[in-house]
C-alpha cells in the first residue's frame, strides 16, 4: 500500500526538522530518509538554487542502495533514472519546464504511479499533478553552510 500524507510524517520522524552544516551532513540525512522510503514513494523537494535539493537527493539515493555518484541535476533531460538499488529513482527537476503540458507528455504516470521512487525539484511548477502522498520537504539557506531542512508547510504556498 502507498504511503498517505499522514504517513509521510511517520516516514519522516526523527529526520525532520534538521539543520545541517554541509553538504555531507545534508545527504546523510537523505541517506536515513531513502533507507525509510516503500515502492511508490514520491518526495517533493522545495527550496532556493543552491539549498540542497541535490545533496539531499544524492543522499536518498544512497539509501535506496544507488551510486550517489550517478546521481545529478536533470536540469537539461528533467528526468534522470536511477537503477541498481533497491528501487528504481525517478529524480525530476522541474525548473525549466515552460508549461504543466510539457511535463503531462512526457508520461509522468509511469514514474508517479510505478514501483520506483520519484524525487522532484522545484516541484511548485507541477503542484497540481502532486498525488496527495507526496512527501513534502522544505530547505533553507540558513548561512553560509547551514540549511534548515523540513516538513514543507503547504499553507505557505510558494
Ligand atoms: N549544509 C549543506 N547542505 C547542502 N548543500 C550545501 C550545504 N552547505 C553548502 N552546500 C553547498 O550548496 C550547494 C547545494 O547545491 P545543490 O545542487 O544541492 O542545490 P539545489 O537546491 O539542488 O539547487 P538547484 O535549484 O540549482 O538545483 C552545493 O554547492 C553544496 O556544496
Ligand atoms: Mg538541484
Amino acid at each position: 500500500m502507498k504511503p498517505s500524507g499522514k504517513d509521510a510524517e511517520v516516514v519522516l520522524q526523527g529526520i525532520v526538522p534538521s539543520d545541517t552544516a554541509s553538504p555531507e551532513a545534508t545527504q546523510a540525512l537523505g541517506r536515513e530518509l531513502g533507507a525509510r522510503l516503500t515502492s511508490g514513494a514520491i518526495v517533493a523537494l522545495y527550496g532556493d538554487l543552491g539549498a540542497g535539493k541535490t545533496q539531499l537527493a544524492k543522499g536518498i539515493c544512497k539509501g535506496v542502495g544507488i551510486n550517489p555518484e550517478t546521481v545529478s541535476s536533470p536540469t537539461f533531460t528533467l528526468i534522470n533514472e536511477y537503477s541498481g538499488g533497491d528501487l528504481s529513482v525517478y529524480h525530476i527537476d522541474a525548473y525549466r519546464l515552460k508549461t504543466l503540458d510539457e511535463f503531462l507528455s512526457l508520461g509522468y504516470e509511469d514514474y508517479f504511479f510505478g514501483d520506483g521512487i520519484t524525487l522532484i525539484e522545484w516541484p511548485e511548477r507541477i503542484e497540481g499533478v502532486l498525488p496527495p502522498e507526496t512527501i513534502r520537504l522544505r530547505l533553507e539557506h540558513r548561512g553560509r553552510d547551514l540549511r534548515h531542512i523540513a516538513i514543507y508547510d503547504e499553507s505557505e504556498g510558494s
